[in-house]
C-alpha cells in the first residue's frame, strides 16, 4: 500500500508519516517546503530508520502534481497541505483561498484521474465558527466562518462532498481541534517560520525569549476567565486517528464512504488556564499582555470526540501535561540552535 502524503514535511503531516510506517504502510510525500524544510523528515528518518521520497511540488501546479503520480502508484491520499494560520488569512485572504483551494482541486484531479480509491482531508473545527452549542458533534450547524482560513475548510469540506457524488471513492474528512506539543522523540515537533500564529507555540516562544512577550487577545469574552476557550490535543495523537481512518477506509469496498470526525479530546480550556498550566509544566512564570480581541478568533470550541471513539476505535494517550512537557522540550532544543 502505497500511501500520498501531501504536506508531510510540515507539522502534524510529519507525525503521521511516523505512525503509518510504524503501521507497514509506504509514504511518499509532496511538500513545497512553503511552511517548512527538510528538518522533519530527516527526524522521521532517525525515528523510522525509512527514508521518505519527497517531491519539493506546489500543489497548485497541476502538471508537475501529475509527474509525481505518473511516477508512482499511489492507492491513498492524505492531503495535509495547505496554510494553516487564522491570522494571517484575515489579513491576505487571497493567499488562502489561492493555495488551499487550488491544491485540493488539482488533487481531486488526480483522484478522479487515477482512480484513487481512499481519501483523507485535513479539516478544522473553525468550520464550525461561532456555534450555538458545546461540545460540536459532527452534526453540530456550521455558522459563518471567522476566517478566510475556516472558509477555505468549510469550502474544502463541500467540494469533497460534490466530487463524492460523482467519484466511486471513499472520504474520510478530520476535523482537528487544537494540535499541540511534539513527538515524544523529540526528534520532530513544530517548525513556526516567522510569526507563530498558534496559542502553544506563543507561549513556549515567549518563554524561550524568542518574541518578547505574548498576548492573550481578548480577556472580556463570556467565558469563566474572559479568555478563548479551546480544545487542545496531543499531535501524535491525532496522528494515529489518520492510520485508524485509513484502515477504516480499506476494510470498506463500497466506495461511496463519507464520514467526518472530531478529533479533539473533548476538554474545553482558557487561553489564561493554559498559560497557568504551561507554567506549572516549566517550573516558571512569565508575564502576558492583555490584547483586545482579535478578528478570526472564535469564542469557544470543545469536541464531543464519541464518534472517532466509537466508529474508529481511536482514544487519546497523551494529557494536557504530555502536551506542554513535549512542545516545551522541542521549543528547547530548537532555540538551542539559534
Ligand atoms: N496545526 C493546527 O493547529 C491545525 C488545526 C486544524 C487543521 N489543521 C490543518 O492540518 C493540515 C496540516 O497542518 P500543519 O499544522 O501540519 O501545518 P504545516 O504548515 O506544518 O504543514 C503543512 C505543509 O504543507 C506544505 N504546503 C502548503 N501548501 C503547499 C502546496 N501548495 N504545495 C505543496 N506543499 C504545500 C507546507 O510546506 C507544510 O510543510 C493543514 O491542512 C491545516 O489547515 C491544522
Amino acid at each position: 500500500m502505497k500511501i500520498l502524503v501531501t504536506g508531510g514535511a510540515g507539522y502534524i503531516g510529519s507525525h503521521t508519516i511516523v505512525d503509518l510506517i510504524e503501521n507497514n504502510f509506504e509514504v511518499v510525500c509532496i511538500d513545497n517546503f512553503s511552511n517548512s524544510d527538510d528538518q522533519l523528515l530527516k527526524g522521521i528518518e532517525q525515528i523510522t530508520g525509512t527514508t521518505v521520497v519527497n517531491y519539493n511540488v506546489d500543489l497548485c501546479d497541476l502538471e508537475k502534481v501529475k509527474e509525481v503520480f505518473s511516477k508512482n502508484k499511489i492507492d491513498a491520499i492524505i492531503h495535509f497541505a495547505a496554510f494553516k494560520s487564522v491570522d494571517e488569512s484575515v489579513g491576505n485572504p487571497f493567499k488562502y483561498y489561492q493555495n488551499n483551494i487550488q491544491s485540493l482541486n488539482n488533487i481531486l484531479k488526480m483522484v478522479e484521474e487515477y482512480k484513487i480509491k481512499h481519501f483523507v482531508f485535513s479539516s478544522s473545527c473553525s468550520v464550525y465558527g461561532n456555534c450555538n452549542e458545546l461540545p460540536v458533534t459532527e452534526k453540530t450547524a456550521m455558522q459563518y466562518a471567522q476566517s478566510a482560513y475556516g472558509a477555505t475548510k468549510q469550502m474544502g469540506e463541500r467540494m469533497i462532498e460534490d466530487f463524492q457524488k460523482i467519484c466511486a471513492a471513499n472520504f474520510i474528512m478530520l476535523r482537528y481541534f487544537n494540535p499541540t506539543g511534539a513527538h515524544p522523540s523529540n526528534l520532530i515537533g513544530e517548525i513556526v517560520k516567522g510569526k507563530p500564529s498558534g496559542l502553544v507555540p506563543n507561549i513556549t516562544q515567549a518563554a524561550a525569549g524568542i518574541i518578547p512577550f505574548m498576548t492573550v487577545f481578548g480577556t472580556d469574552y463570556d467565558t469563566r476567565d474572559g479568555s478563548c476557550i479551546r480544545d487542545f490535543i496531543h499531535v501524535s495523537d491525532i496522528a494515529h486517528a489518520h492510520t485508524l481512518a485509513l484502515q477504516k477506509s480499506l476494510t470498506d469496498n463500497s466506495q461511496q464512504l463519507l464520514e467526518i470526525y472530531n478529533l479533539g479530546t473533548g476538554n474545553g480550556i482558557t487561553v489564561i488556564e493554559t498559560i497557568a498550566s504551561f507554567e506549572k509544566v516549566i517550573g516558571k512564570q512569565f508575564s502576558y499582555n492583555k490584547g483586545p480581541r482579535r478578528d478570526g478568533d472564535v469564542v469557544a470550541v470543545y469536541a464531543d470526540n464519541s464518534k472517532a471513539k466509537s466508529d474508529l476505535h481511536w482514544h487519546c494517550k497523551f494529557s494536557l501535561d504530555d502536551m506542554l512537557q513535549t512542545a516545551w522540550a522541542w521549543q528547547e532544543k530548537i532555540s538551542a540552535k539559534l
